[in-house]
């Protein structure tokens, strides 16, 4: 028999204060920032885990993190953890969890199945065991005639994670994974993950009083994602999440999480450069800032970089050039990054940093990085390199009139 640890969410329905524990899986290098992004959006106890962040909070808090969680992957469930090594003791598992009250006959259940160093390692067979103790647990409960859930209703991707036998089940609340914003519908060679973006702009010293460029811009990632920011515009206010078609999901609190980004949104004017060598890569880049309500905070520049000049000083590029492994050759990639660094001896005070998977970058650009950190881009293993440039002189200090 499967031995069951905790049963860790509420299962009532309808409940807007309850808690439950949730789950935000994020690219792994990066859970250091989203946990300061849930810092700033007034979550403080996240506990960090290996590719991962563990909260409680209730659907209001399923809401705000959907909306407003800048680089989290997605906003999940934990429904249940236990220790599993056979089909049995996973189909028990499973079927312990009260789905009832979850989903319904309707419901369009999909499994996303992980195994790692565990003996039920074919996860295409226990993804199907999975699904059976949910359709048996349902149907017997909910009183069905069929044996089979109807699948025309709402998705719900249930997650099973099987790590060192240990089990843990989730309920997928946002869907479609928060990268997708629902600005981007074109792709330029190689475009970075929204939430990569995010978290890569959280690590430079960006705020939306200094000018920010990209001279590789892409499909206009890097640019967009930092105008929001700046704006305070929500990366999740013009898409769907999953959860707000389910019964047992109260109906007020995507309404409410949206308001409260509609009031966030604070329009300024912003020096954001979004320039490319491509003419097409800038056309896609303008056509995405329309489709976020960016444009009009951003400057398009159709140029080679070695063209770049810049008489603003404190600046930040923040740039992903080719990298010789899947756009370019390596032999012209390094000549790109010697340029790139004589580019950027010629800005004053500004600051640069790059994500590339072209080993030793900083050795080609020039300088020494301040700063160099690993992080996973499409499965590529890259660097981010930080080169500081000196801070703003700091507002003098008043000091106090003795009357
Ligand atoms: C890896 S892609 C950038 C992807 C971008 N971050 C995004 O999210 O879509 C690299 C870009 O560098 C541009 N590029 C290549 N050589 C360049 C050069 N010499 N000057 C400016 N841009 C260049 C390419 O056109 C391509 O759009």
């Amino acid at each position: 028999m499967f031995e069951q640890r905790h049963i860790l969410a509420f299962f009532g329905q309808n409940c807007y204060n309850e808690c439950m524990e949730l789950m935000i899986p994020c690219a792994s290098g990066l859970e250091a920032i989203v946990k300061r992004q849930l810092a700033q959006l007034g979550y403080p106890h996240a506990p960090a885990e290996n590719g991962r962040l563990n909260l409680t909070g209730d659907w209001s808090d399923v809401a705000r993190l959907n909306v407003f969680l800048r680089s989290g992957e997605r906003v999940l469930i934990k429904l249940l953890s236990f220790h599993a090594e056979t089909f049995d003791e996973l189909f028990d598992g499973v079927y312990g969890i009260p789905w009832e009250n979850w989903l319904d006959l309707h419901s369009l259940v999909l499994i996303d199945g992980k195994s790692v160093k565990s003996k039920l390692g074919a996860i295409k067979a226990s993804g199907g065991v999975v699904k059976k103790a949910i359709m048996r647990r349902l149907c017997e409960k909910l009183h069905s005639r069929s044996p089979r859930l109807e699948e025309d209703g709402a998705r719900s991707i249930v997650g099973v994670s099987i790590f060192c036998d240990e089990v843990t089940v989730t309920l997928d609340t946002s869907g479609d994974g928060l990268h997708k914003r629902g600005y981007r519908s074109l792709a330029y060679t190689a475009p970075l993950k929204e939430t990569t973006a995010a978290a890569l702009i959280d690590m430079t010293y960006y705020n939306a009083d200094k000018p920010f460029a990209d001279l590789f811009c892409g499909s206009g990632t890097l640019p967009i994602e930092a105008a929001m920011r700046s704006l305070h515009i929500a990366p999740g206010m013009h898409r769907s999440f999953d959860f707000t078609a389910w019964k047992c999901a109260p109906r007020q609190v995507l309404e409410n999480a949206l308001t409260e980004a509609k009031d966030a949104v604070s329009l300024r004017p912003l020096s954001v450069l979004a320039r490319d060598i491509s003419k097409d890569a800038v056309s896609i880049a303008q056509y995405h800032a329309k489709r976020a309500g960016v444009h009009k905070f951003i400057r398009f520049e159709t140029g080679d970089m070695r063209t770049f000049r810049s008489q603003e000083r404190y600046g930040i590029l923040l740039s992903n050039p080719p990298y010789g492994e899947r756009l370019s050759d390596k032999e012209s990639v390094k000549t790109l990054y010697r340029d790139l660094g004589k580019v950027y001896s010629s800005l004053s005070d500004w600051s640069a940093y790059l994500l590339t998977g072209l080993p030793e970058a900083d050795r080609y650009f020039g300088k020494h990085a301040d700063k160099k950190k690993k992080i996973w881009n499409a499965n590529i293993e890259c660097g981010f390199y930080s080169f500081l440039g000196a801070p703003p002189p700091k507002e003098p200090r008043r000091t106090q009139e003795i009357l």
